[in-house]
C-alpha cells in the first residue's frame, strides 16, 4: 500500500523550474530520504506537499485521497506534519505552549483562546497540555517545559520543533534537514530518535544532507538534482547508481567521502577550479562544501 503519492508534481518561479514533472511514492512504516545539491528543489517538493507552495501542475495523493490544493492546516489534519529548514518558534512564549501549538492544530480549537484563558473547555486544555508534555518528554525536553523558547539553543529548538510536529499525531512526517547546525552527539540522538519515531508507525519523509545519518537512517533514497529525479533506491543502491557517480562524480569510482561531497555540493571536487572548503548556507560551520 501506498501512503503518499506525488504525481508529476511541477512549479517554477519567473523562468526556473525548481520543481520538474516530479513523481514518487512513500510507503507506510518507511524512512525515505531526499537528497541532492542546493537548490535542487526538496524544499520546494516538501513546500508542495505540506501545501505551503500550489504546484503548477501535478497531483498529491495522500491515504488514496487527493490532497491537492489543500490548504496547511487541513494537510495537518490529514495526518501529515512537517518541520523546517530553519526552526520557527514563538520565542516569548514557553517550550510547551510552542509545542501545544502543534496539538491545538490537530484539536482545531482556538490557540489564542486558551493563551488568553478565555472561557472555554479547561478539560481539552488540560488534555492539549498533557499530550505536548509526553511529546516534549518523547524528545527528551521535559525538563525545558517552562523555559521562554527564545533561551533554547540550536539544537533544541530542533527537538522542540520535532515535538510540535509530532503533537499533530501525524502518519506522515515531514523533516527538512532536521540534522543541520546540531553537532555529533546531537546528530546521533536525533538518528535514534527519528529510528524510534518510525518504529511508532510514522512514515518518515527526510530532506538531509548529512550523508552519514542517510545512508544509515533511511529504507529508500531519492536523489533530486535540478528539480528532476535521477535515481530513486536503497543507500546501496543510491551509492552505486551509475546515473548518480555520473552526474556527481564523472563515473569514476569515489571512496564514500567524495561521493558524500559531491551529493552535497554538486560539484566535481576534482573539477572545480580553485575548490576550497566553506560553510554552505544549510551547513553549520565544520561541514564544508566546495564553493
Ligand atoms: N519562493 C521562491 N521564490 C523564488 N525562487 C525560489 C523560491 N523557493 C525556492 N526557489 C528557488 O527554487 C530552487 C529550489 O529551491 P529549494 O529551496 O527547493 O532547494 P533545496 O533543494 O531545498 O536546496 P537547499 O539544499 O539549499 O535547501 C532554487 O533555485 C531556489 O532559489
Ligand atoms: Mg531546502
Amino acid at each position: 500500500m501506498t501512503l503518499l503519492e506525488v504525481k508529476h508534481v511541477r512549479r517554477s518561479f519567473g523562468g526556473l523550474v525548481a520543481v520538474n514533472g516530479v513523481s514518487f511514492s512513500v510507503n507506510p512504516g518507511r524512512i525515505k530520504a531526499v537528497i541532492g545539491p542546493n537548490g535542487a528543489g526538496k524544499t520546494t517538493l516538501f513546500n508542495i506537499i505540506s501545501g505551503l507552495l500550489k504546484a503548477d501542475a501535478g497531483q498529491v495523493t495522500f491515504k488514496d485521497r487527493s490532497i491537492t490544493g489543500f490548504k496547511p492546516y487541513q494537510i495537518a489534519r490529514a495526518g501529515i506534519s512537517r518541520t523546517f529548514q530553519n526552526p520557527s518558534l514563538f520565542f516569548q512564549m514557553s517550550v510547551l505552549e510552542n509545542v501545544m501549538v502543534g496539538r491545538h492544530r490537530r484539536s482545531g480549537r482556538e490557540f489564542a483562546a486558551c493563551c488568553l484563558r478565555l472561557p472555554g473547555q479547561p478539560k481539552e486544555e488540560r488534555s492539549i497540555r498533557e499530550a505536548a508534555l509526553a511529546q516534549l518528554d518523547y524528545v527528551g525536553l521535559a525538563h525545558l517545559a517552562g523555559f521562554p523558547a527564545g533561551g533554547l539553543s540550536f539544537g533544541q529548538r530542533r527537538m522542540v520543533e520535532l515535538a510540535r510536529a509530532l503533537a499533530t499525531d501525524p502518519e506522515l512526517l515531514l523533516l527538512d534537514e532536521p540534522a543541520s547546525g546540531l553537532n555529533t552527539r546531537e546528530k546521533e540522538n536525533l538518528g535514534a530518535l527519528i529510528r524510534r519515531i518510525r518504529d511508532r508507525g510514522v512514515t518518515v519523509l527526510l530532506v538531509e544532507h548529512d550523508m552519514t545519518l542517510v545512508m544509515d537512517l533511511s529504507d529508500d533514497i531519492l536523489v533530486l538534482h535540478n528539480g528532476t529525479i535521477i535515481a530513486e533506491g536503497s543507500p546501496v543502491t543510491i551509492q552505486s547508481d551509475p546515473k548518480v557517480i555520473s552526474t556527481y562524480l564523472g563515473g569514476e569510482f569515489r571512496p564514500p567521502e567524495e561521493v558524500e561531497l559531491a551529493l552535497l555540493t554538486g560539484e566535481r571536487p576534482d573539477t572545480a577550479p580553485g575548490a576550497r572548503v566553506v560553510p554552505t548556507r544549510s551547513s553549520p560551520v565544520g561541514e564544508g562544501a566546495v564553493r
